[in-house]
């Protein structure tokens, strides 16, 4: 098995450009460069950060990988607002977080565009972090495992195994997201386990290297359980991503 760790923090939309150049600046004093031996870390500012965040990623040769929270999957047009997924892979962006809860729930983000991103995503040579995960309401009527299998198979519709082997996954459960209700490791590993053997099944052994990350209320006092479970790779983290202190806690989750 050869996956590697990988732990992502998403700003969502916070930060401005001077402010995410302090935020990652404070975080590479706060790791170690042998930390990064265990663990690849991926920093998703707004867009309007990416460029600098960038800059200063590659003067000061940080080991930081960069994502993206969105894209659209054309090229190019009138697409007012949007951006195209060129314009990320021109800027050395790795990760690019597609079909977040929030962009289903707020902005109405569905299945069908969700797998054009991943494929325009893939086809830039970056790496799509899809993002699946049940309600409370579908939790509680034991519909968890239905609600991502379905949204995997919808999402991934049309991938190759070497795609899929490539793409990694983020579980996030929508009620555990910033809302410090985290999901139980053994929950965590429960749906993840249960996507690894959704892959298996429908895509081979590349299930063993496609990387599923955990994500909701991910902070320094829970990473070290969550990390522990063998099907879990990795977390997309909010809220503690913020604080370069509490985020540094983080990804160094064996201290
Ligand atoms: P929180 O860590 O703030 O719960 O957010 C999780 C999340 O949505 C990461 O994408």
């Amino acid at each position: 098995m050869t996956r590697k760790n990988l732990i992502v923090g998403n700003w969502k939309m916070h930060a401005t450009h001077l402010e995410a150049i302090q935020m990652t600046q404070k975080l590479h004093y706060r790791l170690d460069p042998k930390d990064f031996d265990r663990v690849d870390v991926g920093l998703a500012p707004p867009f309007t950060a990416l460029r600098s965040v960038q800059t200063v990623i590659e003067a000061d040769h940080m080991q930081f990988s960069l994502g993206a929270q969105n894209v659209h999957w054309e090229e190019k047009g009138a697409f007012t607002g949007e951006i195209a997924p060129g314009m990320l892979a021109k800027l050395n962006v790795r990760y690019v977080i597609v079909g977040h809860s929030e962009r289903r729930q707020i902005f109405g983000e569905t299945d069908e565009w969700i797998a054009k991103k991943v494929k325009a995503v893939l086809a830039h040579d970056m790496i799509p972090i899809l993002c699946v995960g049940e309600t409370l309401d579908e939790r509680e009527a034991g519909g968890a495992m239905e609600k991502v299998e379905r949204q995997v198979l919808a999402d991934f519709e049309g991938l190759s195994a070497d795609q899929v082997g490539t793409a990694t996954i983020a579980y996030e459960p929508i009620w555990a997201i910033g809302t410090g209700r985290t999901a139980k490791p053994e929950d965590a590993q429960e749906v993840i386990g249960f996507i690894r053997d959704l892959l298996r099944r429908k895509w081979g052994d590349v299930a063993e290297e496609t990387r599923i990350l955990y994500g909701g209320s991910v902070n320094p006092g829970n990473i070290a359980a969550i990390m522990a479970k063998k099907d879990i790779d990795g977390a997309l983290v909010g809220g503690a991503s913020l604080d370069p202190d509490t985020f540094a806690s983080v990804v160094r989750y064996w201290i």
